[in-house]
């Protein structure tokens, strides 16, 4: 049986995610730290803390990771926009988490990537963990760049990390992207609380997804980690709405992120055209 985690700190945990984790994470620590830039929706119970912190700052993210030995890492820009946050969240951000990770002794570290990491693989093509990134956005090369980090830390220092590259994780699949990509909650958490829990994980990059037959990914590392996902999109296919024949999001992974632009605030805009 999984040792309980003496103190775990959860970044992001007023975002969508982290709310989820903090709930779901309950049974496997003995306290929980969140943190986040903004406040938590419902203030810190019986054997939670929250502090408040920019991941931006170095000093502050040493004081909010001193202390803990475990991390899942939420916290950042969670899609494309203009490169300032994603600059401050998922870039400075992240080497502020390792290097107070390293400087305070933690010992493991489960990352939120995501799928965007492989958005430019085409939707007729089935993508591993070991195929080269292809980046569909400024937001998903952070997460490349995060990735790596990581990797670095594992090799030069022996922090581990599991990178999970989540899918949409959202509470039921409302697209036809999603029959590929869904990532249901229960499954979300499970997946987590494997990273978390499985023996010599070292760095290992996984995707999460559910059981959905569609899906694009091949994902044996998940696998290795314990995780049987149990929730499938194919249950709710009926519900949802065919694939226009001219919508150009539909050729890459990626979907509708690759023609978000920047330099728009992450929207799309009104002339895009794919020049696939
Ligand atoms: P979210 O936007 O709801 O949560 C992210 C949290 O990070 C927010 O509460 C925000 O206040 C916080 N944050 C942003 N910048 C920060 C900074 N500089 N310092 C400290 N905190 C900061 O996003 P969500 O959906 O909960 O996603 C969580 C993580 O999972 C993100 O890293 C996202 O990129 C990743 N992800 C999520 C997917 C999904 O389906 N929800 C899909 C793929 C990846």
């Amino acid at each position: 049986m999984a040792q309980m985690i003496q103190r775990l700190l959860i970044t992001g945990a007023a975002g969508r995610l982290g709310t989820l984790l903090r709930e779901g994470l309950k049974p496997y620590a003995k306290s929980i730290r969140l943190s986040d830039i903004d406040a938590l929706t419902e203030p810190a119970r019986d054997g939670e803390e929250f502090l408040r912190c920019d991941l931006a700052d170095h000093e502050a993210v040493s004081h909010m990771v001193e202390g803990v030995s475990t991390i899942v890492h939420m916290g950042g820009a969670a899609y494309e926009q203009y490169f300032e946050p994603i600059l401050r969240g998922n870039l400075i951000g992240i080497y502020n988490l390792y290097d107070a990770a390293l400087a305070h002794g933690v010992k493991r570290i489960v990352l939120a990537s995501s799928n965007h990491v492989t958005g430019f693989y085409g939707t007729d093509e089935v993508v591993s963990t070991d195929m080269a990134a292809r980046p569909d956005s400024l937001y998903a090369a952070s997460k490349s760049f995060a990735e790596m980090v990581s990797s670095f830390y594992f090799h030069r220092h022996g922090i581990e990390t599991v990178c999970v590259r989540i899918g949409t994780c959202i509470s039921r699949p409302k697209s036809q992207r999603c029959l590929a990509t869904w990532l249901s909650h229960a499954d979300f958490v499970e997946l987590i609380r494997c990273a978390l829990q499985a023996d010599n994980v070292g760095h290992l990059v996984v995707y999460g997804v559910s059981n959905n037959p569609r899906k694009w990914w091949r994902d044996e590392a998940a696998e290795r980690l314990g995780y049987h996902p149990k929730d499938s999109a194919a249950d709710y296919a009926d519900q949802i709405a065919p694939l226009s024949q001219n919508d150009a999001h539909n050729l890459w992974q990626g979907g509708q992120v690759l023609g978000r632009d920047y330099r728009c605030g992450g929207k799309v805009p009104q002339d895009w055209k794919p020049d696939k």
